[in-house]
């Protein structure tokens, strides 16, 4: 699913990027560019970022 249209990133991106242990919204905003042009994706992002970094095993 593409959660960003304006920069045509996917959940599975955003996923990808918690794994590789992006845990804000604000980190992923500058690592992937999400929610950088019109903004209406910044909800679904912080949903499927905080979704999959609570799904994770503790950080050691
Ligand atoms: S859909 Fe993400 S910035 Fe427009």
């Amino acid at each position: 699913m593409i959660v960003c249209v304006c920069n045509n990133i996917s959940d599975r991106e955003i996923r990808q990027a918690a794994d590789f242990g992006l845990t804000s919204f604000d980190e992923l905003q500058r690592e992937l560019g999400v929610a950088t042009c019109c903004g209406q994706c910044r909800e679904c992002a912080c949903q499927v970022l905080e979704a999959h970094v609570a799904s994770l095993p503790e950080a050691a």
